[in-house]
């Protein structure tokens, strides 16, 4: 028997747990909030359960939708993580910090007591029903929906209540700060967008009762309602497309229309839903609740945003807005046994534009000239080269970083190999090694998630070791082969 069979046989009791591997969906918590290119929380897990053990540290320097945290500090390990998207470490916060069920089943129904009467009244029809959706076509409403029970009726307007509607026309934000885009078709934004590009000013009256009322809130509440509130942003918008049986439809015809949803960028289809903005909160806050519920009880995570009072107290997390560039220069040499990871694609997506909704009517302020990414906005000298020096730079830091015998997992996907320039230089310029690689099926079934555009059928998982011993390279190498092909994770 070889030296590291008893190690290979572990491991074999691990693979035959997991493989093949069929993710679940983006379901609980980890279907509560939209964030792109998010990856399946199974291939965060396998990893960290195979490469760490309990209490040894994991990094993530881009960090994303905050889901990897959570794992994290589910199985004991450890957690530092960074993004320069103030959104995905609030979303981080909320995964290590849940209010309990029954505090925010209470707090929500007082908040109802307090918004919901204010804001049905703006979707108040003369005939005194509340309105769930209205239909626009171009600047005019055609149709409208209500319900009776659980059925829906829908409605044509007469000439003076659809005046009266549209004429709520005049109102002006109070509580959101102007929105920061670029000239970007690609994501269909313009550098002078108001608010009132992507709402209706009914849709901000609403937006800005939430704010006025969340604000008298405080601690895990505050932070879950404030999300409750960003995460049905998007169904609040003009951006949600009316759906035909022919699909998407600019035609006059409005029988058989459904709903759509937001799905990326800043698209406003001439033929669109408004919908009530109250029942968008009310569906996210209950999506929130009921993955509380399923998470159950939770035992309390120490984070800290300073490094040094992370290590030097062992604390259990380490979440920090900012450049991962800067701040992985404040970790210890040698101090990190595993770091997984899955960095912009290069030109796939542009998170910081697309959060600006989120962040904008969250009051967060995100450093546009800190992201790593190639952008198609002229304005923001986003170019492929900076991309290649950003994220060698990042990697650098990665590999002084770990640990010996520590692993750099990194998820990638581009279809060009211009993107993949830091990766081929990656082993030469860090004296990591390369041990392996296997396909994470594409975990962007839908456009809900991702846009395909500038990647391949398939992320990919890619391996690296710091100076490992020859059993920890075997060990290693047994988990990857017993990957290969068989990850795949079911569409949205
Ligand atoms: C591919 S996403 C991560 C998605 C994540 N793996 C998940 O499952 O949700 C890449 C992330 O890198 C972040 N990012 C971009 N530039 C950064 C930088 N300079 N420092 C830290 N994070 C950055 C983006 O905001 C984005 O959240």
């Amino acid at each position: 028997m070889s030296s590291h069979s008893s190690a290979n046989q572990a491991s074999s009791k691990h693979a035959a747990e997991i493989n093949p591997i069929r993710p679940a969906g983006y379901k609980g918590l980890a279907g509560f909030h939209k964030y792109w290119g998010k990856k399946p929380t199974e291939a965060w897990r396998f990893l960290i359960e195979r490469l760490t053990e309990d209490g040894q540290v994991v990094l993530d320097p881009f960090l994303g939708s905050g889901l990897i945290a959570k794992e994290c500090t589910d199985l004991n390990r450890r957690f530092i993580g960074f993004d320069v998207n103030p959104i995905s470490i609030e979303l981080t916060k909320l995964y290590l910090d849940l209010p309990a069920h029954q505090d925010l089943l209470m707090a929500l129904a007082m908040f109802e007591e307090a918004v919901k009467p204010a804001i049905y009244q703006m979707y108040r029809l003369a005939n005194k029903q509340i309105a769930t959706h209205f239909l626009w076509e171009n600047e005019e409403i055609t149709r409208v929906w209500t319900k009776a029970g659980r059925q829906r009726i829908e409605l044509d307007l007469s000439a003076t209540e659809r005046q009266k509607l549209q004429a709520q026309s005049v109102y002006q934000s109070t509580g959101v700060r102007k929105l920061r885009l670029f000239d970007n078709s690609r994501i269909n934004s313009k550098a002078d967008f108001a608010l009132s590009d992507l709402f209706t000013p009914r849709a901000l009256q609403a937006i800005d009762l939430f704010k006025h009322e969340i604000d008298k809130y405080e601690g895990n509440v505050k932070r879950a309602l404030q999300l409750i509130l960003s995460a049905s942003l998007g169904q609040m918008s003009k951006m949600v497309f009316a759906v035909t049986r022919r699909g998407k439809s600019t035609g006059k015809q409005a029988t058989g229309i459904e709903v759509g949803s937001w799905v990326i960028g800043y698209w406003r289809p001439e033929q669109h839903f408004e919908v009530n903005a109250w029942n968008c909160f009310e569906n996210k806050a209950k999506k929130l609740l009921n993955a509380i519920a399923q998470t159950g009880p939770q035992s309390p995570i120490l984070t800290t945003a300073d490094i040094a009072e992370f290590t030097h107290y062992g604390l259990d997390a380490c979440l920090d807005v900012g450049d991962s560039e800067l701040l992985l220069q404040q970790l210890k040499t040698e101090s990190v046994r595993l770091i997984l990871t899955d960095p912009p694609h290069g030109d796939r997506i542009p998170y910081l534009e697309l959060s600006e909704m989120w962040n904008s009517v969250l009051g967060f302020e995100a450093s546009y000239a800190e992201e790593l990414v190639v952008s198609d906005a002229k304005g923001r000298h986003k170019d492929l080269a900076q991309y290649n020096r950003k994220l060698a730079a990042i990697f650098g830091e990665c590999a002084r970083v770990l640990e010996n015998n520590g692993v750099l997992a990194v998820m990638f996907n581009a279809r060009s190999a211009d993107h993949w320039h830091s990766l081929h230089n990656l082993e030469a310029a860090t004296g990591l090694t390369h041990l392996g690689s296997y396909p994470l099926a594409y975990s962007a079934g839908s456009v809900a998630q991702d846009t395909r555009k500038g990647g391949l059928r398939t992320d990919s998982v890619l391996i690296y070791g710091k100076n490992v011993s020859p059993q920890r390279r075997d060990d290693i190498l047994h988990i990857i082969r017993s990957m290969r092909g068989k990850i795949d994770v079911q569409q949205m």
